[in-house]
């Protein structure tokens, strides 16, 4: 059941990478009630190939590709191979991504790129290439989904660092392509949005519990209502909105959603001074130099 209009997207095609699981795949089924014609993409086939089985065991309205976002010949093939078989690309969702929980002290190299190159590279190229073969002379949408990082994300912050980027991306290319008729927006889930994907990506249930007190809304939210902001924002209801970031946490941004707790330290201690004031007080006080 969606809140809105079932033929809202009738005759559209949508792109959605990461599709198949979590957050991606509340999206792709929101998409395919309203009438979307839905192309999902990931890396992993089996993960493609149990969607398109669930959602749509016909497969007339959900494709399944594969292509890792990183690689740019594989998001050109993406691409072409959706406008060669479908004739056009309306909506491009990018929630193609990941991470491992790690302290940065704890993190290499290799693992920071990674991170980099799925989370800003892969949504680059992405739209990049929706535009240039297809949204530059036709228009269209773009939500990409990012996270709650405006506060820093201790223990991730390889993908804070990669989505905050996502984040300025999106508002240079609201400007730069508002005059070809494309819209782009980014919807940022709360750390408290619980899908089995995400508990299986931080490999710990708890740490959902944990946060729970302090989110406004006193529940865990559902990849469901993280699928209803991104349908809002692809729709006409949003046709003056463009650049925009939508929270999407039951407030727990505002207030106190601790994931990472600060252990007890006496390492950052105030800095300790005493003023002696001059023996001869009608001395006059130093000029500031400033
Ligand atoms: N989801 C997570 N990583 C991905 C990648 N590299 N390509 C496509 N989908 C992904």
């Amino acid at each position: 059941m969606s809140i809105f209009n079932p033929v809202l997207f009738k005759g559209k095609v949508a792109l959605v990478t990461g599709g198949a699981t979590g957050i991606g795949r509340a999206i792709t089924q929101e998409l395919l009630t309203l009438g979307c014609t839905v192309v999902i993409a990931s890396r992993k086939e089996d993960r493609l190939r149990e969607a398109v089985q669930e959602l749509c065991p016909n497969g007339s309205q959900l494709r399944a590709k594969v292509c890792n976002i990183r690689k740019e010949d594989q998001v050109k093939n993406l691409v072409v191979s959706t406008l060669r078989e479908l004739g056009r690309i309306d909506h491009l969702v990018n929630n193609g991504g990941g991470q491992f929980p790690s302290p940065v002290a704890h993190m290499n190299l290799k693992g920071w790129n990674a991170v980099v190159e799925t989370n800003l590279t892969g949504t680059f190229l992405m739209c990049k290439e929706v535009y240039d073969q297809w949204m530059k002379d036709n228009g269209g949408v773009i939500v990409n989904i990012i996270a709650d990082m405006f506060r820093g994300l201790p223990m991730m912050a390889h993908t804070g660092a990669a989505r905050a980027g996502v984040d300025n991306l999106t508002k240079s290319l609201a400007v730069e392509w508002a005059a070809d008729g494309v819209r782009i927006n980014c919807v940022a889930p709360g750390s408290s949005i619980y899908s089995p994907t995400a508990a299986a990506n931080y490999g710990d249930d708890s740490i959902f519990e944990r946060g729970r007190a302090g989110i406004p809304a006193k529940r865990l939210g559902t990849p469901q209502e993280v699928a209803s902001a991104v349908c809002f924002l692809l729709s006409p209801g949003a046709s003056y909105i463009s650049g925009e970031t939508l929270k999407v946490d039951g407030g727990g941004s505002l207030y106190s959603y601790l994931m990472f707790e600060i252990p007890e330290h006496k390492k950052l201690p105030a800095y300790t001074w005493t003023y002696k004031p001059p023996e001869d007080d009608d001395e006059e006080p130093p000029k500031s130099k400033l």
